[in-house]
């Protein structure tokens, strides 16, 4: 398996580096956020409170989601519909996060994101890919930032999204979030032992993404083209 797992908290910018060193380095990007997305816009539709375990429980026995990769852009379908837009709101961000606290969500994906790592080269972003999905990755990379770095930078990519939000509402959000996703009991986001912490507080994404591939290129340059 040649694999880069990609863990960090919320808008610690894991989604834009990790697609851009997919992209350098010729391997496939996985967003398995959006999978939990998909799972919480499911569980919203059907007006339960994702954070119910037992009633979200049964509902994985009626949802499929399936991911496709099309020309370095990932497409999320949820019982067949093309959903990769609809989760990338904040209802679906706090839902997402709420739902991916119950292990029988998390078992749901667990294979679906390692088939995936298993049958191409893959950089993978999440929370528990380097401690829990991929613990064998090749090389694994903790994306960290500052609660108010990461709320600033949310804002700008809701405004760019055409979702004007409000500062201390994201942060608020942001801080809501670090705490469900660090304090759940099962995966919890944390650094993994062998994992490189890369701090990205007052970095230009240039050198965030340097810095990346650099590590990369240390640890698996000779599997690369
Ligand atoms: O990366 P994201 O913001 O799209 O993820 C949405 C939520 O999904 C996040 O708050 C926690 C959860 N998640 C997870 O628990 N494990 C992953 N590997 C990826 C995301």
């Amino acid at each position: 398996m040649i694999a880069v797992a990609v863990d960090g908290p919320a808008g610690a910018g894991k989604s834009t580096l990790a697609r851009e060193v997919a992209k350098q380095l010729g391997m496939l990007y996985v967003d398995t956020g959006a999978l939990y997305r998909a799972i919480g816009l499911y569980v919203l539709r059907c007006g339960v409170d994702p954070k119910d375990r037992t009633a979200v429980s049964p509902l994985l026995d009626n949802i499929s989601v399936t991911m496709t990769h099309e020309q370095g852009n990932q497409f999320v379908w949820l019982c067949g519909e093309d959903v990769s837009g609809l989760i990338r709101t904040q209802e679906v961000s706090m839902a997402a996060s709420q739902v991916s606290a119950h292990p029988e969500v998390r078992a749901f994906l667990f294979d679906l994101q390692r088939d995936l790592a298993l049958s191409t080269p893959a950089v993978m972003d999440g929370r528990d890919i380097g401690t829990v999905v991929l613990p064998e990755a090749a090389v694994k990379i903790f994306l960290t930032a500052s609660a108010e770095e990461r709320a600033r930078r949310r804002v700008e990519q809701l405004e760019k999204a055409g979702q004007p939000a409000d500062f201390d509402r994201v942060l608020a959000e942001v801080k809501q979030r670090d705490e469900q996703d660090t304090n759940r009991p099962v995966a919890p986001l944390k650094q993994a032992e062998d994992a490189v912490l890369v701090d990205t507080t007052g970095e230009t994404p240039e050198e965030s993404l340097s810095r990346m591939i650099g590590i990369i290129r240390e640890k698996i340059g000779s599997y690369l083209a």
